[in-house]
């Protein structure tokens, strides 16, 4: 712990409050993440000027943009389309395939937990539609922070976003809007189902093919990711799929009932 860090620890009987009230505004539970977030939030209001709990407090719930900057900075909306690629073509040429050979149809249900701004939903959307695979429904894509949900729906992106997609997939999905943007082409649009949803609360659909939960977890405490994975196994099929972060493994997949499918790729046993 750094000296920093130990003039901030203990943290005083106000972020107990702090903490409740935030669950109440936003429906996160502080406590379901790991200390850092304590210390994340400190810096924010270190940033801000702002010097007790309470005022912070007041100044999120009564201003939306600080709210959101809030979210923002507690939950890290970074990604990009194709994000770590190697993983979209080890699904494209590996795990897809499997699922028509096991399955016997094409009808593959998936599910992007923790979307952020839609870079990953809709690349799910357009991997279905190179590999032909028929969706029942559209990619469900689901994430705690609105904000980021209304940026993914209008589905405009810089072209940084899409630096890891073939060529061939930037003309045939996207639309080339000007100043250095691009907007997903409206049949991508229709294959993605964009959700508020909290992960730790809500209950989930079952019978999913495929779920993707990247990157979302690093601020969640061990007990409360062991929770997550254990809702990630029930909602899968047998013989589905989770596939993790490039740096997140699950060390207790094999209590929970997963199998290792490869680096980061989890599996529920086929029946
Ligand atoms: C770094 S982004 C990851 C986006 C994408 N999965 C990727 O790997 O590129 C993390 C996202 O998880 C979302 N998130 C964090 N906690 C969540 C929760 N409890 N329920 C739903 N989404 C959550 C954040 O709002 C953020 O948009």
């Amino acid at each position: 712990m750094s000296l920093q860090d130990s003039a901030i620890y203990p943290a005083p009987p106000e972020y107990g409050i702090f903490k409740k009230k935030i669950q109440g505004l936003t429906g996160i539970d502080l406590d379901a993440y790991k200390y850092q977030i304590h210390r994340r939030i400190h810096m924010l209001m270190q940033r801000w000027g702002v010097k007790t709990y309470e005022e912070y407090f007041r100044t999120i719930e009564t201003n939306p943009e600080k709210l959101r900057e809030f979210l923002n900075y507690l939950t890290i909306n970074v990604t990009e389309f194709f994000r770590n690629a190697n993983r979209w073509w080890e699904l494209r040429d590996r795990i897809i395939p499997q699922m028509y050979r096991e399955l016997g149809h094409q009808r593959i249900k998936l599910w992007s937990a923790g979307c952020s701004s839609g870079e990953e939903p809709y690349s799910l959307a357009i991997l279905s539609m190179e590999t032909k695979i028929a969706t029942p429904q559209p990619v469900l894509a689901g994430d705690i922070d609105q904000g980021v949900l209304e940026k993914a729906q209008e589905g405009i992106y810089n072209k940084r976003q899409i630096a890891n997609a073939p060529k061939e997939w930037v003309a045939r999905y996207f639309t080339d809007i000007g100043q250095d943007n691009v907007q997903v082409k409206k049949e991508v649009k229709a294959k993605v189902k964009f959700k508020h949803m909290n992960l730790i609360k809500d209950r989930f659909e079952s019978g999913f093919d495929i779920i993707l939960c990247r990157n979302v977890v690093i601020y969640f405490g061990p007990e409360t990711k062991s929770a997550l994975y254990k809702k990630f196994f029930d909602a899968l099929r047998p013989g589905g799929y989770l596939m993790t972060g490039a740096t997140e493994q699950i060390f207790d997949h094999k209590q929970i009932g997963f199998e290792s499918a490869g680096p980061f790729l989890y599996r529920r046993p086929p029946k």
